[in-house]
């Protein structure tokens, strides 16, 4: 395969734009979400548009074992990413206390396990290849706490960070990790979170398509905290000066369920 990258999530959204970033920039891929249809549809568009090869997996990677029988079976067909993107993740506009553990712990599970232990089985082989890149989907949710998406913030903190951290270790390998994070975008995300009627989420959103193609000259450039769009970067630099308090006090104005 042609210096291939892994995207996560590529059924909708950011992952899906971001597969056809990819294949425009002649990567072959291999895709993986759990609506395998869609990923089919897609890779009959690529090939066909771009001339590379896209393999597909149907796989919930809330499960453990789903994520290591995909990493044997990208072993079995001889795949060392160049490029591992960690792009599947969702929210939930609830309260806390009312917002189902099995709902939470999924979120845990997908937002941050799963992209945790997919760099752990494939960083070993990207490092010894020399190249390699890692892109981690984070959101401007990591800057600050977010009240009624609690868990969903949290976990985005954990990306930006984890991120972070692996990006230092990684200098001098050859291999770089960027966390991104794109503001509130045109995606299936709204309406999973439920979060459609909420202030943050009004006006012109971004595009998939915008953020997939930022997110992709950001991850080959190897910048380790990718925001997009000029207000994003604004309020991520402001989130920095003001006091956690007072950054939960302006989220959850923006945030309160209708
Ligand atoms: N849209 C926004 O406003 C926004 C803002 C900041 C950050 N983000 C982040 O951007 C990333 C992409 O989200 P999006 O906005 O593109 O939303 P989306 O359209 O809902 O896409 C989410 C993708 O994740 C996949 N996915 C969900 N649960 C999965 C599971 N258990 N196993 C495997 N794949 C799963 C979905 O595929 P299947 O359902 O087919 O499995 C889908 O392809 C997420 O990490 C999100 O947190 C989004």
């Amino acid at each position: 395969m042609a210096k291939p990258i892994l995207i996560t999530g590529a059924s909708s959204g950011i992952g899906y734009e971001l597969a056809k970033v990819c294949a425009a920039h002649h990567h072959d891929l291999v895709l993986i979400a759990r609506r395998e249809e869609r990923l089919l549809e897609l890779k009959a568009e690529l090939e066909a548009a771009h001339g590379v090869l896209v393999s597909t997996y149907r796989g919930d990677l809330t499960d453990a074992d789903t994520r290591q029988q995909f990493f044997d079976w990208t072993e079995f067909k001889g795949i060392t990413p160049y490029a591992l993107i960690n792009n599947a993740g969702f929210g939930d506009l609830t309260s806390f206390v009312e917002s189902g553990w099995e709902k939470q712990n999924a979120m845990l599970q997908l937002n941050i396990v799963a992209l945790t232990h997919l760099s752990r089985l494939y960083l070993p082989k990207m490092i010894a290849q020399g190249q390699g890149r890692i892109l981690n989907v984070a959101s401007t949710a990591a800057f600050l706490p977010g009240p009624y998406m609690a868990v969903y913030y949290a976990s985005k903190a954990y990306v930006l960070s984890f991120t972070h951290a692996i990006a230092a270790e990684l200098e001098g390998t050859g291999v770089t990790a960027t966390a991104l994070c794109p503001g509130p975008t045109q995606s299936e995300f709204q309406e999973r979170a439920e979060v459609k009627d909420v202030k943050l989420f009004e006006g012109n959103l971004p595009t998939s398509a915008d953020v997939a193609l930022y997110a992709y000259n950001a991850m080959e450039k190897g910048q380790r905290t990718a925001v997009h769009g000029t207000t994003n970067k604004i309020l991520s630099l402001a989130t920095r000066l003001l006091p956690r308090k007072n950054l939960s006090d302006v989220a959850k104005g923006f945030q309160k369920p209708a």
